[in-house]
């Protein structure tokens, strides 16, 4: 019988939740991130609650649905490190490198991955792609620079267009990029970074991954360590 693509969320999550059980030392804080595939983390995550100390969440929606579960959420200014941080992706290469941002959590995703030593990425197989870019490409913008940020981005070669009716949990604006072929997405990153206005680019590749954990039919597979 074939796996529903929530099937395969929910083998990946569990998954995660084993690693985080079985390498995370007891009373650890844990980095938590945002989506579709992190709630099923945290609904698994909440089996083993009494084995952490507390998460970091990268969004209002993971800080309320970790609270939900009776899991204590802290703010990011009172811990000083993490062993690991659990999120989605919307495309990730063999490499590592990822495009994030679809759910809009993009800034303190990455954020909160910084102060992390091991990003561990749970995705289903179809975002395992060989290269980044046919997923729009999210950029957080400050309002006022929308425009300019929009017209050095076409002179990259990129589509943007503003996602509509939505403003970030820090009160920006998001330009979802079409039209990208990232070939290089250590140096594309870091061109979009070099763009006055823009407050965070959804290109993860040069602190991407180090584990991801892929749901298929067959099992989940690991890659990197
Ligand atoms: C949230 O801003 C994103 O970076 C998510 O990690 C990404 O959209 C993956 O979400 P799903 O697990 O719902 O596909």
């Amino acid at each position: 019988m074939s796996m529903t693509q929530d099937e395969l969320k929910q083998a990946v999550a569990k998954a995660a939740r084993d690693y985080v059980a079985d390498t995370v030392p007891a009373g650890a804080i844990i980095g938590v991130g945002t989506g579709s595939t992190a709630n099923f983390f945290i609904d698994a995550l909440a089996a083993i609650k009494n084995r952490i100390d507390a998460t970091v969440a990268s969004s209002e929606a993971t800080k309320m649905r970790l609270e939900g579960h009776g899991i204590r959420v802290l703010d990011l200014n009172e811990v000083s490190s993490m062993p690991v941080y659990v999120d989605g992706a919307d495309e990730i290469t063999s490499g590592l490198a990822m495009v994030k941002g679809g759910g809009g959590a993009l800034t303190r995703e990455k954020i909160v991955a910084a102060v992390a030593d091991k990003f561990v990425c749970v995705c289903d197989e179809s975002k395992l792609v060989d290269t980044l870019g046919k997923f729009p490409l999210p950029v957080e913008v400050i309002p006022m620079a929308r425009e300019h940020v929009a017209r050095q981005i076409a002179k990259l070669g990129g589509q943007p267009k503003l996602r509509a009716g939505f403003v970030t949990d820090n009160g920006n604006v998001i330009l979802d990029v079409r039209g990208l072929n990232i070939s290089d997405p250590v140096g594309f990153e870091t061109a979009l970074d070099g763009i006055v206005g823009i407050v965070t680019n959804g290109l993860f590749a040069r602190r991407g991954a180090d584990l991801l954990l892929l749901a298929t039919p067959a099992g989940v597979r690991q890659m990197g360590k």
